[in-house]
């Protein structure tokens, strides 16, 4: 029996050894290139995705480009030349990678595009969670608190593909409301590179721009609501002006409690790294992926995995213990 497993064991290396001949198929080597750690969000991904990419033999590289093209270009040459069998990336800018995928691809590299969209590039497969029905959950949440009245329209990084795609699930909600005359889209923005500052001072200026008239602020993600709420908070207005938000970052969840913030969007994070690390496997062992969508990049139709979002209101987040994101004591902020 130990000599038919060990047969076996060897023909399936065979196999893979054949398929791509540079990757060890049973401990294949992950690089992991994430746009910005300095954001809670991703340190989760990551050790989400170490831990479960271990489990399955494979060592992982994480590098951190903190918002800089030219660092995250630098890093996956980096790791290219490492000799990883498989590129696991979060882009900073969606659009400049194309180059450094094609050097990957003749490196007989795979890539995997996580969380967003790589454009124009050869990339292999994309994860993700659908963008478009979070930015729906962001604005119906809004609308039901406020359905009539002023809105602020606070978007994303202008170089996230993501932003867009939130975007356009925004306005699937708003736009019919816009044509009845109910809601007025008094200012939009985008914010660079999430920067929840930058957020601030954008609502600041929206602020005065509408002598304080504004109703309701869609923003895209957490850290921007922060910034958002504290634009707000300094007028006296934050809890009266609601303000979406996206990620469940522990400080957001606190303020949804408080009712500073409306809502948040929890996307189980431990599911999209754990189901990114058997894809990056798969993909190094030509095995055939599970996909449920597939995604136009400019470049091709991208085989890709869409994961469900889950709308949080005060109503629901003890989803997040119940899902062992936070403990009851974080929650409560002790
Ligand atoms: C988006 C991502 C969000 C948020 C944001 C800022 O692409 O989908 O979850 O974290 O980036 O990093």
């Amino acid at each position: 029996m130990k000599k038919l497993l060990t047969a076996a064991a060897i023909a399936a290396t065979t196999l893979f050894a054949t398929a791509n001949a540079s990757a060890d198929a049973a401990h294949p080597k992950i690089g992991f290139s994430i746009d910005d750690l300095r954001i809670e969000r991703w340190t989760r991904d990551r050790d989400y995705f170490t831990a479960a990419a271990e489990k399955l033999g494979a060592k992982v590289y994480v590098q951190s480009a903190d918002a800089s093209e030219q660092r995250q270009m630098a890093q996956i040459e980096n790791l290219i030349s490492r000799g990883v069998d498989v590129l696991v990336i979060v882009p900073y800018n969606a659009t400049v990678l194309t180059n450094a995928i094609n050097e990957a691809k003749k490196a007989k590299i795979k890539v995997l595009s996580y969380d967003r969209l790589i454009l124009n590039a050869d990339v292999d497969a994309y994860i993700s969670f659908d963008n478009t029905t979070v930015g729906e959950m962001q604005a119906k949440a809004i609308t039901q608190v406020k359905p009539k009245g002023n809105y602020y329209l606070l978007g994303g990084a202008p170089t996230d593909n993501n932003a867009k795609m939130l975007r356009e699930g925004q306005m699937k909600v708003l736009q019919p409301l816009v044509d009845k005359g109910d809601i007025k889209i008094v200012g939009k923005q985008w914010v660079k590179e999430w920067s929840a500052a930058e957020a601030m001072s954008i609502v600041e200026n929206a602020l005065t721009a509408n002598g304080n008239k504004i109703d309701a602020v869609v923003a895209s993600n957490d850290g921007t609501a922060g910034g958002a709420i504290q634009a707000l908070a300094a007028q006296k207005l934050s809890g009266k002006v609601p303000v979406s938000g996206q990620d469940a970052d522990l400080a957001a969840v606190r303020r949804v409690l408080a009712g500073t913030q409306a809502m948040t969007v929890y996307k189980p994070l431990k599911r999209i790294a754990s189901e990114a690390a058997k894809l990056a496997v798969e993909l190094v062992r030509n095995e055939k992926p599970a996909y449920n969508a597939k995604l136009d990049n400019g470049f091709k139709k991208v085989d890709s995995l869409l994961l469900e979002p889950i709308m949080l209101t005060k109503s629901n987040v003890d989803v997040l213990v119940k899902d062992g994101f936070y403990t009851q004591a974080q929650l409560a902020g002790k």
